[in-house]
């Protein structure tokens, strides 16, 4: 087992360098599966959740090799399964997009109930209620759901909720479909454009993507193409916090800033100074921030993704802050270790109020979740004293050497194996295929 051990009060210093989304990684990676043909995707995060993506991608029939770290070929000419089961599918939220996927190309799909993060019930009955309404059929059964349609066909579709994921799942299944189809209250993230983008470059036709209404228009085949995705908005976002939260003058690079507006504004608002230039962010501060009030909502609102991080920040802000989580009803679990670093904290239901206190003190904490995780990291680099994080599997599933970036920005931090039970080194994976490429 891995640990993050971190010596907290350095302040940061430096550029750091952002990845690609995780988010649109592991979307256009099932996407591909549209093409019937070779895909390189560029940009991609070398992360677990795109690891893991590209393994059940394999169990299909898909080829696919990272003839880089960064870059994947998708080669999707010999499907033979419909079927992702359980077992290789278990560790990714984002594995229902094989649902639309299959199901878009060869009408018909199997899927297990996806794993991921835990932070309440995560329902994806707006997907179903999609993938029906194009004519499917749908039945949810033994941890499975599997999806049919003899004809998918273009219709117009009003999602209940913002959803991210039903979003790019009806784009994915309506692409091939006969007629048009409207996405109507449809979710508007960087990475639902940048799925629209790599479609269309397939040969898809889908206009308005980036607003609430998407509309498709079907097409009889795709094509393959090469593809370099947006950078991580969640990444970046965790970076400027940390740079914050130190006290630091950190400059993230490699980013699209008006994917970052919400946090800039609410660091803005808080006292850190923001630069902004045309690929990078620069965030400066030299004392204590101030409290703010927040509320996560879909974009362009605050991201609930970054919340865990932003609270974090706000437990050593001058003052009362008032959180408020409207995305998911249950993403203030890690609260309870977030107080084991000293913060004040008290949360009823949606809501948290946090009461800023001057200094953070190390604790082993546990990372329970992908972003609770990157919050222990940002509060440890802050708190008095050596802190552990375990559960650091976590976060590895959605950064990329997080604590290389780190260290190269002066922070303290190492991880380290703490039991027998050796994990394998993830570069590893990557030998085989490299080799291969090398010879
Ligand atoms: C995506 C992100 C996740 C982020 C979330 C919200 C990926 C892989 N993950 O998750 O990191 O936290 O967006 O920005 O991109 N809902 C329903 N029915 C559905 C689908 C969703 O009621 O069929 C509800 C959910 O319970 C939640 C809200 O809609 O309250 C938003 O969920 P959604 O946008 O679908 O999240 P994901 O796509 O799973």
């Amino acid at each position: 087992m891995e640990q993050l051990w971190i010596k907290g009060e350095r302040r940061l210093q430096g550029d750091a360098f952002i990845n690609g989304a995780k988010n649109a990684a592991v979307a256009v990676i099932p996407a591909a599966i549209l093409a019937n043909d070779i895909c390189i995707i560029e940009n991609l995060p070398y992360i677990d959740d795109v690891i893991s993506l590209s393994e059940a991608m394999n169990e299909l029939g898909v080829k696919t090799e990272f003839l880089d770290r960064h870059t994947l070929r998708i080669d999707s000419r010999n499907i033979n399964n419909f079927q992702a089961v359980y077992e290789s599918v278990k560790k990714i939220r984002a594995s229902y997009y094989l649902l639309g996927a299959l199901l878009g190309r060869y009408k018909q799909a199997e899927v297990a109930f996806p794993g991921g993060c835990n932070f309440g019930v995560r329902p994806i009955d707006q997907h179903i209620k999609g993938f029906e309404a194009l004519g499917a059929e749908v039945i949810v059964e033994h941890g499975m759901i599997r999806a049919k349609a003899d004809r998918l066909i273009g219709t117009s579709i009003y999602l209940d909720v913002v959803s991210v994921g039903a979003t790019i799942n009806l784009m994915l299944a309506a692409v091939l479909a006969e007629g048009t189809t409207i996405l109507e209250n449809a979710a508007k993230e960087p990475h639902v454009v940048d799925t629209a983008n790599f479609l269309n470059s397939m040969g898809a036709n889908i206009k308005g993507a980036g607003t609430d209404v998407i509309r498709i228009i079907g097409v009889e085949k795709l094509h393959g193409s090469t593809y370099m995705i947006i950078p991580d908005q969640i990444e970046a976002g965790t970076l400027m916090i940390a740079g914050a939260i130190t006290q630091g003058d950190v400059k993230v690079c490699n980013i699209i800033p008006k994917h970052m507006e919400s946090v800039t504004a609410k660091l803005q608002e808080m006292g850190a100074e923001v630069i902004e230039g045309d690929d990078f962010i620069r965030v400066r501060s030299t004392g204590r921030l101030n409290s703010i009030h927040l509320k996560t909502l879909p974009y362009p609102g605050f991201p609930t993704d970054m919340q865990p991080q932003m609270s974090a920040l706000l437990s050593v802000a001058k003052g009362t802050s008032i959180i408020t989580e409207s995305v998911w009803e249950n993403r203030f679990q890690y609260m309870s270790e977030l107080k084991r670093l000293g913060a004040q904290v008290k949360v009823e239901g949606r809501v948290a109020v946090v009461e800023g206190v001057e200094r953070l003190s190390a604790a082993e904490v546990s990372a329970l979740d992908l972003r609770a995780g990157a919050a222990m990291v940002v509060a440890a680099l802050a708190a008095q004293g050596e802190s552990k994080i375990t559960n650091v599997q976590y976060i590895d599933r959605g950064y990329e050497e997080l604590e290389v970036k780190l260290r190269s920005l002066g922070a303290d931090i190492r991880r380290v194996q703490v039991s027998s039970e050796k994990k394998v080194p993830r570069q590893r994976i990557l030998e085989p295929v490299l080799e291969k490429k090398i010879i």
